[in-house]
């Protein structure tokens, strides 16, 4: 079978597709220009991609080889998945290995918001700094404060395990209504599920970490920025357009919240200029998967389930489970025809 990957893979991971297909991989960091992966992915079997690749219906028809795409990331917003299933097109991502990674990113920003670490580090390389004064670069504890997670799967778990180490009360949003996982969050965290208008209200530090859906575009919107506190920190590093960025902006400028620690973009790459202009943001290129170890075990992971789905075993991994029927009489006829 022959694989196109649009990006150059972890050494193992790779070494594990070779061994097991044919791969084209576009060696380079850089993103792919569409009309390249469409050409790319010519008679090939599967596709490896990351979420700046936009895969859709329109893809399927051109390349209707393709009976798989692993997408190295766990958000898969950038693949139109009712169209895949239509397709008979497997789509796969890589869930449960950056939670810690990116729970890691959240606090860093969190940190770096509340205690004004950019900020004070840009005084001290302008040769600002005169001394020590007691009400200078004045931030904000995090212990005893609370903190309000939207969002409460596996990364939004990873952020309440270190929030109970900084001494931070914890109320959630989430999808889903069962009492039992409620109970569960309860008693390892201490965690109160609450409205997101509560949420919105109570929380002195707010962290999104809920995918993008069609129901979360947004969520965060006007009136749920003005219902937070004028100190309120808010950190997204799950989708920019979880937020309306633009309500975000002018909340910002006009000191509405206190600060905003910003990992994702509604449009990236593209940041907004009145955005780059403020100094209560801390801003990221979406780094929150970014480690050595995660991005190795993310491209293992999709490697994996790859290799599983045309071995006849669904992959665990899978974002679509009901498009296996059709991937697996698609794989069928294509080994009984060669
Ligand atoms: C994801 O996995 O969805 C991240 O945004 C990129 O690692």
């Amino acid at each position: 079978m022959k694989v196109f990957v649009t990006g150059k893979l972890s050494q193992r991971a790779s070494d594990a597709l070779m061994n097991f297909a044919q791969v084209d991989a576009y060696e380079s960091d850089e993103p792919m220009e569409r009309k390249d992966v469409e050409a790319r992915l010519e008679g090939k079997d599967a596709l490896v991609c990351i979420l700046g690749d936009k895969v859709d219906g329109e893809l399927f028809q051109l390349r209707p080889q393709l009976k798989l795409v692993a997408n190295v990331a766990v958000g898969y917003d950038n693949i139109n998945v009712s169209e895949a299933t239509d397709a008979g097109v497997l789509i796969t991502n890589t869930p449960g290995v950056l939670d810690n990674a990116t729970a890691d990113l959240v606090f860093g920003m969190l940190l770096a918001s509340a205690r004004r670490i950019v900020e004070a580090d840009g005084f001290v390389r302008r040769g600002e700094w005169t001394g020590w004064k007691r009400e200078l670069m004045l931030g904000a504890d995090l212990n005893g404060k609370t903190l309000g997670i939207i969002g409460m799967g596996r990364i939004g778990k990873a952020v309440a395990k270190r929030a109970r180490a900084f001494g931070l009360n914890i109320i959630y949003t989430r999808k889903g209504d069962d009492k039992k996982t409620d109970d569960e969050l309860k008693k390892k965290f201490d965690a109160t599920r609450v409205s997101l208008n509560e949420l919105c209200r109570r929380g002195d530090f707010i962290s999104v970490n809920c995918p993008l859906r069609k129901e979360t575009r947004h969520l965060i919107g006007r009136e749920e920025i003005a219902l937070m506190q004028p100190h309120c920190v808010l950190v997204n590093t799950s989708r920019g357009a979880v937020i309306d960025e633009e309500a975000l902006i002018d909340a910002l400028e006009q000191r509405k919240i206190g600060s905003c620690g910003l990992d994702v973009f509604e449009h990236e790459p593209s940041v907004p200029k009145r955005l780059l202009a403020l100094d209560n943001v801390v801003l990221a290129p979406h780094i929150g998967s970014a480690t050595r170890e995660t991005r190795a075990a993310m491209d293992e992971l999709a490697v994996k389930g790859l290799i599983e789905a045309f071995s006849g075993k669904l992959p665990e991994n899978t974002v679509n489970p009901e498009a296996w029927q059709k991937f697996s009489a698609n794989l069928k006829n294509q080994t009984i025809n060669a």
